[in-house]
């Protein structure tokens, strides 16, 4: 087994890695950008809350939250790995956009997922901690026979406070930064480089690193304004 772990010690293993835990990580922003819109219903939170507690017993979705643990930290970790290694060497900082025309997000790799490191651990502390000890309200509905937790009530709370609401803007202005170099990169670290397709996973990931950011952030937005 020694050459599976001499592959991914090496360069590219280490490139390949940030490049399957970001695309995995770019897919739970999407499911979770699903739920999360549910908070936008007019209904005091019962579609939201009847999700919420679904997302956290279903068994399957319970286990693959495990890889998603493991998946954040090993792409943290291996990032800074590497940008402390091309900081040593003085060579580029991040990946494969060096020189003069290298992007801002794609020389500030680094800087960027820590900030969202941060933002992350301020948002889990919020939600998710106070979600998994029983920080939360039980609520009932009509035409469910169990109670679920009210995080509908959290997350309301919360975004009323303007500086949780700044917070979170940052966090994705870093995040829709760090995705506009970390999209098309990991499509380029898997050797998907073609003519035909390049310019469009190019343009899909403009499109993505805009799009899910914005609609992140109106939730607390509209919250802040409207609730
Ligand atoms: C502004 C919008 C957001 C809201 C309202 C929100 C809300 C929540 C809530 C209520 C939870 C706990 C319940 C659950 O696990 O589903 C949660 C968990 C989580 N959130 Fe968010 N979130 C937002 C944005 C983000 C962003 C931008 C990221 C990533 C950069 C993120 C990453 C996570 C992670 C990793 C978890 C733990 C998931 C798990 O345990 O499986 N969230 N979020």
């Amino acid at each position: 087994m020694s050459w599976v772990s001499n592959f991914l010690t090496s360069s590219i293993g280490k490139k390949l890695i940030m490049s399957l835990t970001g695309l995995f990580l770019i897919s739970f922003l999407v499911v979770h950008l699903a739920g999360n819109l549910q908070l936008l219903a007019n209904d005091g939170g019962k579609s939201f809350n009847v999700y919420a507690y679904f997302m956290t017993h279903n068994p399957f979705i319970k286990t693959i939250s495990f890889g998603l643990y493991a998946g954040i930290l090993l792409h943290a970790i291996q990032g800074i790995l590497i940008a402390l290694k091309n900081r040593s060497a003085k060579g580029s900082r991040y990946a494969v956009s060096t020189g003069a025309n290298a992007s801002f997000a794609s020389k500030n790799m680094a800087l960027l997922g820590t900030l969202i490191f941060a933002f992350l651990l301020i948002h889990m502390g919020d939600f998710w901690f106070k979600m998994k000890f029983g920080a939360v309200d039980m609520v009932a509905y009509d035409g469910i026979d169990y109670k679920v937790q009210d995080l509908y009530d959290k997350v309301l709370t919360s975004f009323k406070n303007p500086l949780v609401v700044v917070a979170y803007l940052v966090g994705l202005i870093a995040l829709a930064l760090h995705l506009l170099h970390g999209f098309q990169s990991a499509f380029q670290t898997l050797g998907l480089n073609h003519k035909k397709y390049t310019p469009f996973i190019k343009g899909m990931g403009v499109i993505f690193s805009i799009l899910v950011p914005i609609a992140y952030a109106i939730i607390p937005i509209y919250f802040f304004l409207f609730k």
